[in-house]
């Protein structure tokens, strides 16, 4: 049973691998085995956290640069993946920004790169990732959804919540589209602790927040992981077009 969660002879690539989310899930699934490509934007970051994840588990990792508005850098990344590790086997979508505006002046400039980074940005690597997978007829997305793309909230979101919305229904659709043989899902986190919130949520929202969670805490990267290697391993075989919300219990009280 335990060999169903193994990632041995896999190769991952995590987008946004290289802090808060991202980089505890690329960390998870090289300790599992998995051989995995980091990519983002700050390369010098990418190559510091690529050493220490490598250095922690017995698996290669290596990092990439990307700007997932950019459609030529996302094809660029997927070659220079596969001329590295020859192969994809599982896709995690960790990149995004949370920008909050109030709606009735929401900047369109906001808007459009909320929109480009969130949704667009994970399209793409969908699409061009996409092609490896088809090509040898097996492959998992992972996309990082939120619970922010089924309930809505006040506080300046509307766009955040619009983009996750249209993560879930890529999710969804993807998975109709490119079964039987590439699996794609989504993970739903509540509030983690990450510096994405520590720049967008102030302190007295997150402890409003916090009492409408069963669970009572915050989220930690590390609570993550276990959804992403299951849905990236042989143990989810049989699961495409999910939304899996790790959210402590708030989406099961509305
Ligand atoms: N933290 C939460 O409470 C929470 C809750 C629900 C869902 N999520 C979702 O979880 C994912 C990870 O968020 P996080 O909290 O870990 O935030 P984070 O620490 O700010 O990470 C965001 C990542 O996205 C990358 N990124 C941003 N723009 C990019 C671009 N144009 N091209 C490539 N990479 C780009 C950043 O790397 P570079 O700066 O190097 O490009 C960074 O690694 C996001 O999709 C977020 O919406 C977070």
């Amino acid at each position: 049973m335990k060999d169903m969660f193994k990632l041995d002879n896999k190769v991952a690539v995590v987008i946004g691998g290289a802090g808060g989310i991202g980089e505890s899930l690329a960390a998870g699934l090289a300790k599992q085995g998995a051989k995995v490509a980091i990519a983002s934007r700050n390369i010098k970051k990418l190559e510091e956290v690529a050493r220490k994840i490598q250095s922690e588990a017995e698996s290669e990792v290596a990092a990439f640069q990307v700007d997932v508005t950019d459609e030529r850098s996302v094809e660029q990344l997927v070659e220079r993946v596969v001329s590295k590790f020859e192969t994809v086997d599982v896709l995690v979508n960790s990149q995004g920004v949370n920008l909050k505006r109030d709606p009735i002046e929401f900047p369109v400039d906001d808007w459009q790169l909320l929109f480009d980074v969130n949704v667009k940005g994970v399209m793409l690597a969908c699409r061009e990732f996409g092609k490896v997978m088809i090509g040898k007829k097996k492959g998992k997305v992972i996309n990082i959804s939120s619970v922010r793309g089924i309930l809505g909230t006040a506080n300046g979101n509307v766009g955040y919540c619009a983009t996750k919305g249209a993560v879930d229904m890529i999710t969804r659709a993807l998975a109709a589209e490119w079964a039987p043989d590439i699996n794609v899902n989504a993970i739903a986190p509540c509030l983690v602790r990450t510096e994405m919130v520590k720049r967008a949520v102030r302190p007295e929202s997150i402890k409003t927040f916090l009492t409408r969670v069963p669970l009572k805490r915050m989220g930690e990267p590390e609570d993550i992981v276990g959804a992403c290697i299951f849905l990236a391993s042989a143990a989810s075989d049989f699961i495409t077009g999910q939304i899996l919300y790790v959210d402590g219990g708030l989406t099961a009280i509305g």
